[in-house]
């Protein structure tokens, strides 16, 4: 695949602006900014009751495509402090900055990296025309913390930031506690922390944040092969749960971006009202991450062969990503507002792949004051339960109730009425097409798991 080239057909659908996503994440529970009472710390965010139905749901496909579908991939959960030496053996406490320039007029701060050439070249502000500050301020982007209480005993060093440090850390001891041998890969979810100079346009850049990260530990005479491998396989997952597959696509870093270690790297990006953005970068790594943390660390990291007993330090495929850009992109390749033809509001609906809805079956009585019909939806609600998030609803008349569920992206609503109680079969309602179907309440767990769960 050649740089920036599309993979899919183009379609016209409307991207959609970040600010419907705000307001239905605060409305419907997905998102709420942190400390609001307090006013708000920029950059850092809460996940509502919804939200956290999601972000579990998300997490759980990546782990089970990554970990528990590859016999050769294991997991770990490192923790977010870890040695300062760490940060040091990785190149983030000498290079981990961002380099900003100030206008004299607005007073605005821009990122040099984000500048386009013309203003960077003749110092003009892109937003008001002012003049830049030449030389760029220099800002570290680790956040510190102390281990300790003894002032002057205290120990200076860092949120993690980036998680898949942890990876590095523990490979010895995965790589003799499970009996792998390489090629294998040790995958990790985890929060990372930045202290980024111009967080904003709500989870894309944030302070707080969440990664995952595959580190694939190969032979270097197979790295190109297993770097093809995940490279492809991460896009083709992205890909499985997504409706607008026009957008989405590889960019390949040119020379000026790669790393020294690195022959070749790709962002998958995906294309929101913000443009093309990264979503997920694959990375040749090359042996520059376990030859550090064996030098700074003074323990040999190196592999020997069991078969050849050939020793190497082993080259590394990475492939990092974000929950929260997954979220975040999920909800705009989701969200839409469908014309009512009855001339009333429009419907907004969240086409969320069923597997990640944060609900996935809603219980509806159709009367809440006809006692015959709320235990029958109770009990069938009380069922489901235990084998999917079901929400029992029976307030407001049964349109305004499909509404609400299809804000949040809930794939199915089951009706109870009159006819249930004759005959003991319930309407599912799918929420895509709206379409009806008349199911036997004992066929109910199957119609709705088959529909709802992996593959
Ligand atoms: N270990 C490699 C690494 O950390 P990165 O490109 O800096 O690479 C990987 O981060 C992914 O983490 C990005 O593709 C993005 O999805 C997510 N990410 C990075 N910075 C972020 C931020 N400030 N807020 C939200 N997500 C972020």
């Amino acid at each position: 695949m050649t740089q920036t080239e599309d993979k899919s057909e183009i379609n016209d659908t409307p991207l959609v602006p970040i600010d419907k996503i705000v307001s239905l994440c605060k409305r419907r529970g997905f998102v709420y900014p942190n400390s609001e009472i307090y006013g708000g710390v920029s950059g850092i965010y809460d996940f509502g009751p919804m939200g956290v139905e999601l972000r579990n749901n998300i997490r759980r496909y990546w782990w089970w495509s990554m970990v528990q579908n590859h016999d050769n991939v294991l997991g770990i959960e490192g923790a977010i402090i870890t040695h300062p030496r760490v940060w040091e053996a990785s190149g983030h406490v000498e290079n981990f900055v961002d380099r900003l320039v100030d206008c004299k007029k607005c007073k605005r701060r821009f990122r040099i990296d984000h500048l386009e050439p013309e203003n960077l070249e003749q110092h003009k502000c892109p937003v008001c025309g002012g003049e830049l500050t030449t030389e760029p301020r220099v800002f570290n982007l680790l956040m510190e913390t102390y281990l300790g209480v003894v002032e002057g005993d205290r120990m200076k060093t860092y949120l993690r930031g980036e998680a898949c440090q942890d990876i590095y850390l523990d490979y010895d001891n995965v790589l003799k506690s499970s009996r792998v041998q390489i090629p294998f890969g040790i995958c990790q979810i985890g929060k990372a922390f930045r202290n980024e100079v111009t967080p904003g346009n709500f989870l894309f850049r944030q302070r707080e944040f969440e990664q995952w990260d595959l580190q694939f530990f190969v032979h270097p005479d197979e790295m190109q092969k297993w770097f093809d491998y995940w490279k492809e396989f991460r896009y083709s997952w992205y890909m499985s749960i997504l409706n607008h597959k026009d957008r989405i696509r590889f960019r390949e870093h040119g020379k000026d971006e790669l790393a020294h270690y690195a022959k070749q790297a790709y962002d998958i990006e995906y294309k929101t009202v913000l443009g093309w953005q990264e979503w997920e970068g694959i990375h040749w790594r090359q042996d520059w991450d376990l030859s550090r943390h064996s030098q700074y660390s003074g323990q040999d990291l190196s592999y020997t062969d069991p078969n050849t007993k050939e020793r190497y330090i082993p080259w590394i495929v990475e492939t990092s990503g974000g929950v929260d850009r997954t979220f975040l992109n999920l909800l705009l390749d989701a969200y839409e507002e469908e014309p009512d033809p009855s001339g009333k509001e429009p419907r907004t609906v969240l086409r969320l792949h069923p597997m990640l809805s944060p609900v996935k079956v809603a219980v509806l009585p159709l009367q809440k004051n006809k006692e015959e019909l709320v235990t029958t939806a109770k009990d069938i609600h009380k069922k489901l339960q235990r084998l999917m998030v079901s929400q029992y609803d029976d307030v407001q008349n049964i349109g305004r109730r499909y509404r609400r569920q299809d804000e949040i992206g809930t794939p199915y609503c089951v009706t109870i009425d009159f006819q249930t109680l004759d005959d003991q079969t319930v309407t599912v309602r799918e929420r895509d097409h709206m379409t009806q179907e008349r199911i036997a309440i004992s066929e109910l767990p199957m119609y709705l798991l088959e529909r709802v769960s992996w593959k």
